[in-house]
């Protein structure tokens, strides 16, 4: 059964049906529910007056799309945030048997912009007791009013339980701002981070703050979330991360440098579900699957943009030094079947695979690679994979030995689309030993790669002009062992 699609339309990661979308927002669990809420305009694929879409999903990767949630009002339009569950009513909205859904989000005020205000970003909150199908606005929004601070945003909240308090963290410039409250109706002040500290080359979006275990360990550490535009390593979007403590009142990090949690150029504004159940404990992370400079502009024509998949973040402490890995959910692999396996290769040169089982437009391929040292050659210095299509246009993907660096070349995909910062190689610095370990996930217009399971992640977007229908590894000058393959499509 041949299913018809529209062009570059993503079979397993989440789009909106129609129009324009960019941050997540609003992730919670609830009563066996996902919830995504997203920036969403609903009458153009380009941006304009902000409203919530919603979609709930109960595994992750099979999303339901539902009405739009909240709409601009007087107030102005409905900027980023987050939503809770309020167990225990500290609101006043529900009851202790039906806790309230609350969302905390910005309102962008347009009249104070035009104006020449700056005081046009404030902080609200709507609740839901129906499950997130129908919301309220709080009649006395907004909750925290501007302090004067022209980039005032992205709310994000979670229950501190020590303290027994509600905190907030926010984008203040290019720095973040968190609060405290006892009800989410009323903020108190408790500390800034960011002067001097992390990257700077834009302003700051988006944070998030939440305790993680060390993986293997009992040891719990914090994790600052803050997305900046522009100033991510291969320009444009990105996020950065530190990890520190948090004793209620402020972050303190292990140390002033900050670190990429991807370093590809299409993984922004990503946050944390909320309310995820102690027994399971996962932190479950999904970002926004494109890049501030050229967002508007990319060839797909009833939607614009799509979520990356939903990523499980872990802590791993390794020669005393704190990284965070991200990797696919674990629900993602019921989707998945395998569909070829290779044990063993020596390749050199460009050698190409057949793959004729297997459908290269919606695909997990995962690699070792080993590459060959003391060769006649040489030692290699470049290998990966081609993916190639009948518009004889080519992704390359792998990894460099001279420079040390992973790359995904996009340069000779969709030369349509000229922007300078979509027609690019990007790179990020990584050492291997012996071996290395690549997953690669392709969804009709994106990649996602993830390097020894996550401790590197690089997503981007891509507009082959027809599906990929070539396989092929290739090593320059020496040769280099795979190890092994696994190939599955996803379905
Ligand atoms: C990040 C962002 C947020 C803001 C929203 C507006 O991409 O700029 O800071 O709330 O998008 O749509």
């Amino acid at each position: 059964e041949v299913i018809e699609t529209e062009k570059f339309r993503p079979q397993f990661h989440f789009t909106p049906e129609a129009n324009w979308m960019n941050d997540p927002n609003g992730m919670v669990y609830y009563d066996g529910e996902y919830h995504l809420f997203y920036q969403y305009y609903p009458d153009s694929t380009v941006w304009g007056p902000m409203h919530w879409g919603h979609a709930v999903s109960n595994d992750l990767v099979h999303w339901d799309h539902l009405p739009i949630a909240l709409y601009p009002d007087s107030l102005g339009y409905i900027f980023s945030g987050s939503a809770v569950i309020d167990w225990q009513n500290t609101t006043g909205f529900g009851s202790k048997d039906n806790p309230p859904m609350v969302a905390i989000y910005t309102y962008h005020n347009m009249d104070g912009e035009r104006a020449g205000r700056n005081n046009y970003q404030y902080q609200a909150l709507a609740y839901s007791l129906d499950k997130g199908r129908t919301w309220t606005k709080y009649k006395n929004n907004p909750v925290l009013p501007n302090p004067g601070i022209k980039d005032f945003r992205d709310p994000k909240v979670i229950w501190h339980e020590e303290s027994e308090k509600w905190i907030m963290i926010l984008a203040a410039g290019d720095i973040a701002k968190i609060y405290s409250s006892k009800d989410l109706k009323s903020w108190s002040f408790e500390s800034d981070f960011g002067k001097g500290i992390g990257a700077h080359g834009g302003v700051w979006e988006c944070p998030d703050l939440f305790p993680i275990q060390v993986k293997g360990t009992k040891d719990k550490k914090w994790i600052m979330l803050v997305s900046i535009n522009p100033g991510g390593p291969n320009g444009g979007s990105a996020t950065q991360y530190f990890v520190g403590d948090f004793d209620g009142k402020t972050f303190t990090p292990e140390k002033n440098e900050s670190d990429w949690l991807d370093y590809g150029k299409d993984n922004y504004a990503g946050v944390t579900w909320s309310d995820i159940p102690k027994e399971d404990g996962r932190k479950l992370f999904i970002g926004w699957m494109s890049n501030w400079i050229y967002a508007q502009t990319v060839p797909t024509e009833k939607w614009r943009s799509a979520m990356t998949l939903p990523r499980e973040i872990q802590l791993v402490k390794e020669d005393d030094q704190y990284k965070l890995t991200t990797f696919p959910v674990k629900e993602f692999e019921d989707s998945k079947v395998l569909k070829m396996q290779i044990n063993k290769m020596l390749f050199s040169g460009k050698s190409d695979i057949n793959n004729i089982d297997l459908d290269l437009s919606s695909c997990e391929l995962n690699f070792v690679f080993k590459p060959q040292k003391g060769s006649l050659n040489g030692h290699t210095t470049a290998f990966g994979l081609l993916l190639k299509n009948d518009a004889d246009e080519e992704l390359k993907i792998g990894y460099n030995m001279l420079s040390k660096q992973v790359f995904i070349d996009r340069t000779k995909i969709n030369t349509q689309f000229t922007d300078s910062n979509y027609l690019s190689e990007d790179v990020a610095q990584y050492s291997i030993g012996e071996e290395i370990k690549m997953k690669i996930i392709i969804d009709a217009s994106s990649v996602e790669v993830f390097v020894d399971e996550g401790k590197l992640a690089m997503t981007n977007i891509v507009f082959p002009e027809s599906p990929f229908s070539e396989l092929s590894l290739f090593s320059s000058l020496g040769s280099v062992e795979l190890e092994s393959a696994m190939f599955f499509n996803v379905e």
